[in-house]
C-alpha cells in the first residue's frame, strides 16, 4: 500500500519537475537588447559544433562553457550530417544527435542559438550541403532558383517542425534561429537576384515558424 503511494507521489513529483523544466519562454527584443520574459540579457555565447565532438563529451563541455560564463551555445544545423540520403533524416547516429545536444545544454541551464543554414561557414565538408544536391538538374546554391529553393524549404520546413518542442516558446533551449550565413558578401556575386533570395530566405523561414506558431 504505503509502496503505491511512494509510486503516485513519485510520479506527481516527476511530472511536477517535467512541467517546470518545459516552462515557455518568451524571447523577444527592444530597441536596446534580447529581451527574456520580458527582461534584456546579456547573451556570451560560446560556439561548439556537435558532429564534432561525441555525445559523451557533450555534459562537460558544456559544464565548462558555463564555468567560463557563457550562458548561449551556438552551433549550426549541418544538413550534410542529417540527410545522406534525400529524404532519410538522421538524428540517431551519434554525430547527428542534435536533440540530445540541445537537451544537453538546457540541463546545464544553457539557451541555444541555432544556424540552420542551410550553408554552413565552417571549414565543413561542402558548406554542409548534402553531395545529392549538386546533382539537382539546374540548381544553383545560394541563390535565386527553383531547384535550390525548392529543396532548401523542404528541409527547413522539415527541421524546424522536428525540432518543434526544443524552442524557448514551447520550453526548449533554443532562443534564436538564423538562416543563410554572412550572405552579405556573397550577395552582389548574384546581382539583383541575390537580394531576391535573401528576401526569399527570410520569409521563407518566417512563414515556417508561423505556421508552427512560434513566432
Ligand atoms: C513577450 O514580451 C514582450 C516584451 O516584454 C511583450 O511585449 C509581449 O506582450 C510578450 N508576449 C507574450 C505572448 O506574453
Ligand atoms: C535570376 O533568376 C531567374 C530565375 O531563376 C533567372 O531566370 C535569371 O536568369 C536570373 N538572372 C540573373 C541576372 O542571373
Amino acid at each position: 500500500m504505503a509502496f503505491k503511494y511512494f509510486l503516485l507521489f513519485s510520479f506527481f513529483f516527476y511530472f511536477l519537475f517535467v512541467l517546470l523544466e518545459a516552462k515557455p519562454l518568451n524571447v523577444s527584443y527592444d530597441h536596446r537588447a534580447i529581451l527574456i520574459d520580458g527582461k534584456r540579457q546579456l547573451l556570451l555565447s560560446g560556439c561548439i559544433h556537435y558532429p564534432r565532438s561525441t555525445p559523451s563529451m557533450w555534459p562537460e563541455l558544456f559544464r565548462r562553457s558555463k564555468e567560463a560564463g557563457l550562458n548561449v551555445i551556438q552551433t549550426y544545423v549541418f544538413w550534410n550530417v542529417h540527410e545522406r540520403e534525400r529524404g532519410h533524416y538522421d538524428f540517431e547516429t551519434d554525430f547527428a544527435r542534435l536533440p540530445q545536444f540541445l537537451t544537453f545544454a538546457q540541463e546545464a541551464g544553457l539557451y541555444v542559438t541555432l544556424r540552420i543554414g542551410p550553408y554552413v561557414c565552417a571549414e565543413w565538408d561542402f558548406g554542409g550541403f548534402p553531395e545529392w544536391l549538386k546533382e539537382i538538374p539546374g540548381i544553383v546554391f545560394r541563390d535565386y532558383n527553383e531547384p535550390f529553393m525548392n529543396e532548401m524549404a523542404r528541409w527547413m520546413k522539415y527541421l524546424v517542425n522536428f525540432l518543434q518542442p526544443y524552442f524557448a516558446s514551447n520550453g526548449g533551449p533554443i532562443i534564436l534561429a538564423q538562416v543563410e550565413n554572412e550572405y552579405k558578401f556573397l550577395e552582389p556575386d548574384f546581382g539583383s537576384n541575390g537580394t531576391k533570395y535573401a528576401q526569399w530566405a527570410s520569409q521563407v523561414i518566417f512563414i515556417i515558424f508561423q505556421k508552427i506558431s512560434l513566432v
